[in-house]
């Protein structure tokens, strides 16, 4: 019996029932170009407009994705009753104003991640998106990438018994001149980067109960803040999961990869994005399984990018989740349990000790 057969390997995005939603686009930089759009585009979603406080960025994006209108201002975009969803790809210290007023015009959300740079902030537009009883989901899209979710599928159906020990391990030379705006942001990797892998380990195994962390830059690096970091993610049953991640690794071959043993079989896979970012392979998995035959490796085919298939998870998500009432898979109140492990990492590191997550506000 060939396990690739029997096994559910469908990682594909469920579509909803409805995607016929008004889409507006707050933000028409880099990342909304490369991947929302793109993303948004394949799927055949409704954009009905764009605004961008550089009208040439926002005229210019509507010209390339063939998008109706571009706003003058934001005030302009929320009055729109075609507007749905508000789509926000800005800076995160921007975020929680434009999400405010967009709840107060009625819209549901998608943010960009992070939600906002501090717990105050974000959970704050969380419990206004509760208030104005519309749905608040946050781009937390490497959860749909190819590698991520086929893991997830194969841990959701015990196919490796109990977890034990989870490595994610990247070390690449990350362009960071492609964010000038993060050159001289006081908190770098966990906050902008390694909250990926924290939220994709959260959807493979849940909350971990103590986070500990530590940080380090590379010799005369630009950038202002950490570079390198070790974080280890301690769970209540003695899982351990490390994520070491390095930006200036210019030895000119990258490493992107996951390790996850279990009681029963082990999984392996690599982060096809980070292989020669940002140009993407697909992501790559292999397991094996004491259900199956012990010791032998199954190596499915995986489609599809990180950057930008994954992208219309989150959309898809916040959806059905105004389909059907209940809150996305990627709500703001779970991204800020996501933003609990990056705050823990950084008190970690800041005080040379173990931080429980409990201690976060
Ligand atoms: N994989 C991912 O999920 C991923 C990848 C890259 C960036 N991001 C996030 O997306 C967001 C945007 O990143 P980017 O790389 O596109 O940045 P960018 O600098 O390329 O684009 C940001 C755009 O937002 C516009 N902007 C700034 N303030 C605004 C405001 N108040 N109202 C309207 N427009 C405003 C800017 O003019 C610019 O065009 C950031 O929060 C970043 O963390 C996420």
């Amino acid at each position: 019996m060939d396990p690739i057969e029997v096994l559910s390997l469908d990682t594909e995005p469920r579509r909803p029932a409805r995607t016929d939603y008004g889409i507006g686009i707050v933000g028409c930089g880099g990342i909304v170009n490369a991947a929302h759009l793109p993303a948004y585009r394949a799927a055949g979603l409704t954009i009905v407009g764009c605004f961008d406080v550089d009208p040439a960025a926002a005229e210019a994006t509507a010209a390339r994705f063939a998008i109706p209108r571009v706003y003058p201002s934001l005030d302009a975009l929320l009055a729109d009753e075609a507007v749905a969803i508000v789509d926000i790809a800005v800076p995160a210290w921007h975020q929680r104003a434009i999400a405010e007023r967009a709840l107060l015009a009625g819209k549901h959300l998608l943010c960009q991640k992070p939600l906002a740079e501090t717990l105050d902030d974000a959970l704050a537009i969380a419990h206004a998106g509760r208030r104005a009883g519309r749905h608040v989901a946050v781009n937390q899209q490497m959860r749909w990438s190819a590698g991520i979710a086929a893991a997830r599928g194969l841990l959701r159906d015990g196919l490796i018994g109990t977890p034990t020990d989870v490595q994610l391990r990247v070390s690449v030379a990350t362009p960071w001149h492609l964010w000038p705006w993060l050159r001289d942001a006081p908190r770098l990797d966990l906050m902008y980067h390694s909250i990926h892998y924290f939220d994709s380990i959260r959807a493979w195994l849940g909350d971990p109960q103590w986070v500990t962390s530590h940080h380090a830059r590379f010799p005369d690096q630009p950038e202002r803040a950490e570079t390198k970091t070790l974080t280890v993610l301690e769970y209540e049953s003695g899982l351990h999961a490390l994520v070491a991640v390095n930006h200036h690794d210019h030895s000119g071959a990258s490493i992107a990869e996951f390790r996850i043993l279990g009681t029963a079989g082990a999984i392996e896979g690599t982060i096809g994005l980070l292989a020669e970012y940002p140009r993407a392979r697909p992501d790559t998995l292999r397991f094996t399984s004491q259900r199956f035959v012990p010791h032998m490796w199954h190596a499915p085919t995986l489609t599809g990018l990180w950057l930008p298939d994954a992208f219309v998870g989150p959309m898809y998500g916040l959806m059905q989740a105004i389909d059907g009432g209940s809150p996305p898979e990627t709500d703001a109140l779970d991204h800020c349990q996501t933003l609990r492990v990056v705050h823990a990492a950084y008190r970690s590191a800041a005080e040379r000790r173990s931080v429980a997550l409990t201690e976060l506000p």
